[in-house]
């Protein structure tokens, strides 16, 4: 779906837009960036928004045929695991945020877990330093896949249609196969050598490169997914697909093993509130480190005057970039699975906390990383290869959803006779407390290795609404940065105004508290303004794009708009 893709100046964006922003917007000066004007897609009753064309088409068919929001979650996340193997996933897992038509909402966890042969130090050597790869590549990076488990629940809970309908599509995908766009041909071809070297077998290596419009069938995925089909949870975690993923596992020395996959299963549980400008927000709780950061975040931003300031003006990204700073320290020490140890959600998310973490703020300067510190603990680190898709139906029913093989296809495992890649997800515990990992971020205790633990996470799906009624949906993958653009995809919409495809098409700001910089996609902030950071005593580094975002808005009057992100290949559709 093609979007006309041009800056123009936030005077005249703003004059534009319809929605009313929660503070007066100024007009442009030579601080604040152009934002790029995008048209978004609208719709009168459903919408999904997918990291794929295909898997998009998929949930809509689902809709259209009296599914509802659950049964299309189902099969979008079925379709990927063919469509976007990059990140879609059966060998992997991810978090589910829901809120019913009728307000009832909940949190579906199906993050993986460490196996039962795991152990704290597994990914060190005898001298007790970290071995390079380990935890990244290959088949010891795996933990416990939990998305089949997760997809098989929602669906026992919430579907409408029966379950075999609504994984047959991503069966005919596999079977028939996926016409590669530009980007997944480079992406796999990309990928080759590892392949080759991990794999004996892999159904996504081929002897010559893959090019745009090829077409790529997986029928050992599809015989996969026909067991899930017909079988439901037995038919990924009992029987064949068991028997063939646990050979896989003893061929690469990884440890998961058939009772680790008859003992997995999903999680509810309740969903964090918090206010921001009138809204509600829902968000996930622990094991992802994202809703409470998200959270805190927005209470320590909500007294400053964002949109007064201007988009990506220095005194906006001075405020955004304290807050988040302060955020991610407290995530290091504090954050964690709560089946573990104590995670102080309550406390972290007390008003008066983060308005005193926030009064450490300069009205002009930069406080240096290394003068905030939340203790002697420190983050762990999610890679930035994961995928969200959203969903609203026509009853009102709203799903977000984050799902992750965490690296860029996995562990580059590839479970022979079954077609499908594993998850590299260990390596978003903290193998040693205090080692930086490749994105220069280092793990605490909280998060160390423990058989059958959930290893943190940054996934952060948030579904916002006011007055009771549903306002928007929101999420992306980008292991780190998760949390700073779904918190910006939000103040687009909340303090800026942009329609949901400026909201996610726009370019972003990062900040994590270690390294000490500001993360800078292209075009985020003009030359003046950046003179300006710097002046304040900020580090800039320019990095290339990050982040899918995909964003659901309701407008007044009731009509869907839809923001797929132009990073990726995402596409929004719905009647
Ligand atoms: N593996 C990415 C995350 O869970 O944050």
């Amino acid at each position: 779906m093609k979007r006309l893709f041009y800056p123009l100046a936030l005077a005249v964006l703003v004059a534009c837009t319809t929605t009313q922003t929660t503070t007066s917007p100024t007009a442009a000066t030579s601080l604040t960036a152009p934002v790029p004007a995008a048209t978004p897609v609208v719709t009168d009753q459903a919408m999904v928004v997918s990291a794929h064309p295909e898997a998009t088409r998929i949930g809509v068919e689902i809709l259209r045929k009296g599914g509802n929001a659950y049964d299309a979650a189902v099969a979008v996340q079925f379709a990927l695991a063919v469509a976007f193997p990059v990140a879609g996933n059966i060998g992997g897992g991810g978090f589910l945020l829901y809120r019913g038509a009728d307000g009832q909402e909940g949190a579906l966890d199906f993050r993986e877990t460490a196996p039962a042969a795991a152990t704290r130090d597994m990914y060190l050597d005898k001298q007790g330093n970290v071995v390079p790869n380990l935890s990244t590549l290959g088949h010891l990076a795996a933990g416990v896949p939990g998305t089949v488990a997760g997809m098989v629940e929602l669906h026992k809970k919430l579907g409408k249609l029966p379950w075999k309908d609504v994984v047959q599509p991503a069966v005919e995908l596999a079977s028939n196969g996926i016409k590669l766009t530009n980007k997944e041909a480079a992406g796999l071809n990309g990928q080759r050598e590892t392949f080759a070297k991990i794999n004996p077998y892999n159904a996504y290596l081929k002897p010559a490169p893959f090019n745009e419009g090829d077409v790529a069938k997986n029928p050992e995925l599809a015989r996969t997914l026909e067991r899930i089909r017909d079988q439901g949870r037995a038919g990924f975690y009992e029987g064949e697909t068991a028997s063939l993923l646990v050979a896989e596992m003893q061929r690469g020395n990884g440890i998961i093993s058939k009772q680790d996959l008859l003992n997995y299963q999903p999680k509810w549980r309740t969903p964090l509130h918090g206010e921001y400008r009138g809204y509600d927000v829902l968000t996930f709780p622990p094991p992802s480190s994202g809703g409470v950061a998200l959270l805190q975040m927005l209470q320590m931003l909500e007294p400053y005057n964002l949109g007064k300031a201007g988009w990506h003006s220095p005194q906006a990204t001075h405020w955004i970039t304290e807050a988040e700073r302060r955020v991610y320290a407290d995530r290091a020490t504090y954050l964690g699975d709560p089946d573990f140890g104590k995670v102080p959600v309550a406390q972290l998310l007390e008003k008066p906390y983060n308005k005193q973490r926030m009064a450490t703020t300069l009205a002009y300067r930069a406080t240096p990383s290394a003068q905030v510190s939340a203790g002697s603990g420190l983050p762990g680190y999610e890679s930035d290869q994961t995928t969200h898709y959203n969903v609203v139906d026509a009853q009102g029913n709203a799903v977000s959803c984050t799902t992750t093989l965490n690296g860029a296809y996995g562990s580059k495992v590839v479970v022979a006779g079954a077609g499908f890649l594993l998850n590299n997800e260990m390596d978003d515990f903290s193998s040693k407390p205090g080692t930086p990992n490749s994105y220069g971020l280092v793990g605490g205790a909280a998060n160390a290795i423990a058989p059958g633990k959930r290893m943190l996470s940054s996934m952060t799906p948030a579904i916002l609404t006011k007055n009771k009624k549903l306002a928007l949906v929101t999420g992306t993958p980008g292991g780190s940065t998760i949390i700073t653009s779904v918190l910006q995809s939000i103040l687009a919409t909340v303090d800026y105004g942009l329609n949901a495809q400026q909201a996610v098409a726009a370019p972003r700001l990062h900040h994590q508290w270690l390294p000490d910089q500001i993360d800078v996609e292209a075009g985020a902030l003009v030359p003046a303004a950046q003179d300006s950071l710097r002046a304040r005593g900020y580090t800039l580094n320019p990095r290339g794009s990050w982040g899918r975002v995909e964003v659901i808005r309701v407008l007044p009057g009731g009509k869907l708009e839809g923001g797929a992100d132009p990073r990726g290949d995402d596409t929004a559709a719905g009647y």
